[in-house]
């Protein structure tokens, strides 16, 4: 048996060791197995699987690649899900899954509306959100981290981002669970689920088309889709469909990924009490400041033993890295949240299709296949992140890809990362003597966007 053949063998092997349900608690030996197999292309789901991180991040990069995965998807599917009086929106592709230049055009236009500014001014409404939700959460001798901090936050601010009425945001919270299998991309849907999952998305659409009009009639200020609306560049505008589907996007894109980074951050700290410890009496605030430019500012810090550090920053893919900020031994929530993302990142992988015929180490893919690339394995990449496996919001420097690289970084981070650093650091000082009822605590089926269904939590009282 050829070396090529072995290695296809194993490929396939692993991919059924990563979709099988029992992985879904710790699939980190699997990935190893990954990296250890390097780039690999897997004839029977007709994909090149990439384990390593210097791969993945040059790859992201790398015009030969296209993010238009939907062509992949579709030609896949036998019809078009939705009924005919679906809203024209529905059909309009996100810029998520779209390449230069129009992904270029969309991006700029939303982005010129959706600023750090925005996102700072959304700091005092997370944090009384997070005291409420603590609040009530510690009335109860356990409680779920899940359904009580983690899930609702990212959708109460979303839905605040956007100004949906307060009456309605069940509504989203309903239509969220369906639309997360739509971005996870990796599930086969079960029975019935298709319907389910285009019969959300049009009642979704439908609602965020009205509110879209509502605006356009009134106009208000400090809101997100009245600043979309207003939004220009040069004489460009979005158009009534692109504004729509662009709100569905950051509804769909930055929800379960935020749940998940929240609730990935409290199980890791809950099995590492001593960093638990260290956040809970270390400062709060930022030390490294990462800007919407991606340059980042890092302030000359005291350490316990009196000596003047300052924090490193590493620009690596565009983006400033913070490093891991200690001050006297304790940690801040920044760097726990920059550790959580790489030890335990939200999105375990993304896909592209290659352009053309593509060598990638020792593996071959022709043009048209899908190229996975598994950001989860290669955070855990000894060649960039030494002693990959210790969760340590104390190192020294944390590469990771848990936003992705290049064109498509995640245009939340911002967001994620403020709800990220408010979440954590209010659950380390707010919530006394917590432990976990069950670990591993159960899993949803989710391969990529994976994480917790349930996180129970006892703790010593309020
Ligand atoms: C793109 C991760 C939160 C909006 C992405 C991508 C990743 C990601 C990996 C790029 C996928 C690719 O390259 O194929 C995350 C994680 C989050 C998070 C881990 C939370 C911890 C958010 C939030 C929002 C958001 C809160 C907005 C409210 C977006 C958008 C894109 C994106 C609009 C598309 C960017 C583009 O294609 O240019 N995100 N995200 N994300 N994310 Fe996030």
């Amino acid at each position: 048996m050829s070396m090529a053949t072995d290695s296809a063998t194993s490929g396939l092997h692993l991919v059924g060791k990563l979709l099988d349900p029992a992985s879904r608690p710790d699939p980190y030996p699997v990935y190893a197995e990954f990296r250890a197999l390097g780039p690999v292309w897997v004839e029977e789901i007709s994909a090149l699987v990439v384990p390593g991180y210097r791969d993945c991040e040059t790859l992201l990069r790398d015009h030969r690649l296209s993010s238009e995965r939907w062509r992949h998807f579709d030609a896949a599917r036998d019809a078009d899900p939705y009924p005919p009086d679906a809203p024209p929106s529905v059909r309009q592709p996100w810029f998520l899954s779209m390449d230069a230049p129009d992904h270029t055009r969309l991006r700029r236009l939303v982005s010129s509306a959706f600023t750090a500014r925005t996102v700072a001014r959304m700091e005092p409404y997370v944090t009384r959100l997070v005291d409420d939700l603590l609040d009530e959460a510690c009335e109860q001798d356990t409680f779920d981290v899940v359904s009580g901090l983690a899930y609702t936050l990212p959708m109460t601010v979303i839905c605040h981002l956007l100004g949906v009425p307060t009456a309605d945001e069940r509504l989203f919270h309903g239509w969220s669970a369906q639309l997360t299998r739509q971005l996870d991309g990796f599930s086969a849907p079960g029975d019935g689920e298709e319907e389910l999952w285009a019969g959300g998305m049009v009642e979704m659409h439908r609602y965020i088309n009205e509110l879209v009009a509502d605006r356009r009639r009134s106009p208000r200020r400090d809101d997100l889709i009245s600043e979309l609306l207003a939004a220009r560049d040069g004489g460009d505008v979005l158009s009534h469909d692109e504004l729509v589907s662009t709100l569905v996007l950051l509804l769909v894109a930055g929800h379960e990924t935020t749940v998940n980074l929240i609730a990935n951050g409290v199980l890791a700290l809950l099995r590492h009490p001593g960093h638990l410890a260290a956040l809970r009496d270390g400062q709060p605030k930022a030390s490294v400041l990462v800007q919407g430019d991606g340059q980042a500012k890092a302030s000359p810090l005291v350490q316990g033993d009196g000596q003047v550090k300052t924090p490193t920053v590493v620009r690596g893919d565009g983006q400033a890295r913070t490093s891991a900020v200690v001050r006297g031994g304790r940690v801040t929530a920044d760097a726990v949240v920059e550790e959580v993302l790489r030890y335990d990142p939200p999105v375990h992988l993304t896909a592209r299709v290659a352009r053309e015929d593509l060598r990638v180490g020792d593996a071959q893919a022709p043009a048209g296949a899908l190229v996975i690339l598994l950001l989860a394995a290669a955070h855990r990449d000894p060649e960039v992140n030494p002693d990959p496996d210790r969760f340590d919001p104390a190192r020294e420097q944390v590469w990771h890809l848990g936003f992705s690289a290049g064109p498509h970084f995640c245009l939340g981070a911002p967001l994620a990362r403020l709800e990220g650093r408010v979440a954590l650091d209010a659950f380390a000082r707010r919530v006394r003597e917590p432990r976990l009822v069950a670990d591993p605590p159960p899993y949803r089926e989710h391969i990529n966007l994976r994480g917790v269904s349930e996180l129970r939590v006892a703790h010593g009282g309020r």
